[in-house]
């Protein structure tokens, strides 16, 4: 599904990734953890066509869309749900979501993908005609996944979707995960929070200072040294 081959970024003169090659297949999900600054955030941005001073490859399908705009990268089925969610407040939710569906493939099928979003996450039907500025932080987190899926990626890059939520409120997002990689998406997940990256991913990648310092099944992963060193800090 995507594969990333010896990229290197950067914002303006500075580099923040060096040399990365990773790849997730269909319906795989893999994570991508790491401390703050590691560039996780850098790495998603890249391959959702948001960040464009790249070196490398990023192929979709075996499509090159390294230098392909955002929106290009949109219609080859890639969704990003991003780092602080950046759902618009003074917009219902209702009308958060329709956003997300003005993609090519998604807009005829936008009732039936609407639907699935609500059975998902049965809060935004609830509260489909509130502002998304009064929705708990939680809610604003489901809204953001929501509104990505209403473009029926088949991949989702997840940027910390765990960021400052309360424990009851991460079960159900990465619930939420779970069922949608049951539904055949695959999900690139960039958390902070190994534990349940690690139990939702089949594999994954840790970065540090840019580049992936090791990456393999997660059950290598958990007693890997350099894992419990950079990320548990032990
Ligand atoms: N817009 C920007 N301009 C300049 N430097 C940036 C910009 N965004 C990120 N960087 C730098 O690039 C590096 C990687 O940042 P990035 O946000 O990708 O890390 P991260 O792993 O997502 O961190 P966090 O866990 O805090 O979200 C850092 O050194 C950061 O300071
Ligand atoms: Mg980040």
């Amino acid at each position: 599904m995507l594969e990333v081959r010896e990229l290197d970024a950067f914002h303006g003169h500075a580099q923040a990734l060096w040399g990365v090659d990773l790849a997730v297949g269909d319906a795989e999900v893999v994570s991508v953890i790491g401390p703050n600054g590691a560039g996780k955030s850098t790495l998603v941005c890249a391959v959702a066509g948001l960040l464009r001073t790249v070196r490398g490859r990023i192929l979709v399908d075996g499509h090159d869309l390294t230098t392909v705009a955002a929106h290009r990268v949109c219609e080859r089925g890639v969704a990003i749900v991003p780092e602080g969610r950046r759902v618009f407040g003074h917009l219902t939710v209702h009308e958060n979501l329709l956003l997300g569906a003005h993609r090519r493939g998604a807009r005829s099928g936008h009732r039936a993908t609407l639907a699935e979003v609500h059975e998902l996450f049965p809060r935004l039907a609830e509260r489909a005609t509130q502002p998304a500025r009064n929705l708990s932080g939680g809610e604003q987190q489901m809204l953001a996944i929501g509104r990505a899926l209403m473009a029926r990626p088949r991949m989702l890059l997840l940027d910390e979707p765990s960021l400052g939520l309360a424990p009851v409120v991460l079960d159900e997002v990465f619930a939420a995960v779970r069922a949608i990689h049951a539904g055949g998406v695959s999900v690139l997940l960039v958390e902070q929070d190994i534990e349940r990256a690690l139990a939702v991913s089949g594999r994954a990648y840790l970065l540090a200072e840019g580049r992936v310092v090791t990456a393999g099944p997660v059950d290598q992963l958990r007693d890997d040294p350099q894992v419990r060193r950079s990320v548990l800090g032990q």
